[in-house]
């Protein structure tokens, strides 16, 4: 039987829950009402945008991804927030100015509806935020169980057939896996003891598996990327998907690199430093939240070079990444990249980008396709970890072992080889000899 007579159907609504209505939330539902009302397109989005090749090249099939999977329409989206600042998501949207108003009035009806409910949070995890929409509760376990009858209730009242949440919060502090999060025993009794290693974006994640709903991760926080919760996702049958946006420079760097490698270009340095002026950049101004998103872009280079394997060129590699706060720019910021790199005979040449790009915009449809990409894995019946949507993280999640694939063209390859596996086409090697036989 093929694979695709196994896809439950998407009819019925899709609940997307965002945690954090910030600049990427709302410049994602905005964009979302845009689209529906006919007033943008949905430019960056592979799942509405892109095609994909089915069979020979002789055949000529090469139908949109939408109308390949059974994913959900646009129409069928409803959105829900938790948010610590009380501000709808035009109030929000405004104060982020990621969007011009000629952008957000023709959708401010619809974002004054999207109002975030209260949020677990606290400012041990995100020292430059204060806000008052939050909740209370004995214990981090009863914060927890209030999220899930949120999340209840949030679905009763908007008639949704399923769910997906997706964090875009703030970036926590950096936290080492223990013992906590071992097992869900033990994360269990870390909730109920109200143990520090249990930070608020866990709460959420284990509230949404626990309602069989898929979890996507935008920010580099552990979250997820414990066993306790994978176990928890695996068991429950839910998929699950991390962690932090690809965007801006690094998604440069994942696609300048494999280019460099496969050509056997050495390396001796990539200096990498941007400004930004957002909330983002704010909370990231302090050290250590710096140091939870600094492992993320860090190990991208070590796993797509391979210095192991190409020692004369890339082991003495040089790598610094720096973000510094500066309001001026606000969600308009501004990476300078400086690569020295050497060619034939070890001569030395260098390479500047200077990359003027929009963060919010980068993220957005990153959101929307993680959210009927998820969607579909769950109608699908796949669950835990989803490697095939590495495509846009900085840090894929992966099976213990496993080191992260993050050359963006093999990510891209293996997104589309398992839609088409899925929908019991064989998938495409780029084989062809067969072309000239
Ligand atoms: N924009 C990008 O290109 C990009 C790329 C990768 C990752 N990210 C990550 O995505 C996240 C969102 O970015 P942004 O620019 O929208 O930031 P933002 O500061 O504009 O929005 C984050 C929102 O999360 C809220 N928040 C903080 N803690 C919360 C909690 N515990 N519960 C609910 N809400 C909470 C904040 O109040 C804020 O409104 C950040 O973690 C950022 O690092 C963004």
């Amino acid at each position: 039987m093929s694979p695709s007579k196994d896809i439950e159907s998407p009819d019925g609504r899709l609940g997307v829950l965002v945690v954090g209505l910030g600049a990427v939330a709302t410049t994602f539902i905005a964009g979302v009402a845009s689209i529906r009302r006919g007033l943008s397109k949905p430019i960056g989005s592979v799942s509405q945008m892109q095609t994909i090749r089915l069979g020979k090249r002789t055949e000529a099939r090469e139908p949109k991804i939408r109308n390949f999977v059974p994913l959900a329409d646009l129409d069928q989206l409803v959105f829900g927030a938790w948010d610590p600042i009380p501000d709808d998501a035009y109030e929000s949207a405004s104060k982020a100015t990621v969007l011009a108003p000629a952008d957000l009035e023709p959708v401010a009806d619809f974002l004054k509806a999207v109002r975030p409910m209260p949020a677990v949070f606290d400012q041990r995890y995100v020292h430059r935020l204060n806000g008052e929409n939050v909740k209370q509760g004995a214990n981090k376990r009863e914060l927890a169980e209030q999220l899930r009858a949120d999340i209840r209730r949030f679905k009763a009242d908007n008639d949704c057939a399923r769910l997906v949440m997706v964090w875009c919060a703030s970036t926590e502090v950096y936290l080492k896996p223990g013992p906590a999060h071992e097992s869900l025993d033990a994360f269990e009794k870390a909730m109920e003891s109200n143990d520090d290693a249990i930070a608020p974006s866990m709460l959420y994640a284990y509230a949404a598996l626990m309602e069989d709903v898929p979890f996507a991760n935008g920010a580099p926080n552990l979250t997820v990327d414990i066993p306790a919760l994978q176990d928890l996702a695996r068991e429950r049958g839910v998929p699950i998907a991390g962690k932090d946006f690809k965007t801006g420079q690094t998604l440069m760097k994942t696609i300048i690199a494999p280019g460099l490698k496969a050509r056997m270009l050495g390396l001796r340095g990539w200096f990498s430093t941007n400004i930004l002026g957002n909330r983002d950049g704010e909370v990231l101004d302090d050290p250590e939240s710096f140091k939870t998103k600094e492992e993320s872009k860090l190990s991208v280079l070590e796993h797509i070079l391979q210095p192991d394997n190409y020692p004369e060129l890339y082991a003495d590699m040089y790598h610094k990444v720096r973000i510094n706060y500066y309001p001026p720019r606000g969600d308009n910021k501004e990476g300078w990249d400086n690569l020295d790199i050497f060619g034939w005979m070890g001569y030395p040449m260098q390479i500047k980008i200077d990359f003027l790009c929009r963060d919010s915009i980068l993220a957005a449809p990153i959101v929307l396709d993680l959210t009927l990409f998820l969607d579909l894995a769950a109608r699908a019946g796949m669950s835990g970890i989803q490697e095939w949507l590495s495509f846009y993280f900085k840090s894929p999640m992966t099976a213990p072992d496993l080191y992260p694939e993050h050359d963006l063209f093999i990510q891209h390859m293996k997104l589309k080889n398992t839609l088409r596996h899925l929908m019991g086409e064989p998938e495409i090697t780029h084989l062809g000899l067969d072309y000239y036989e």
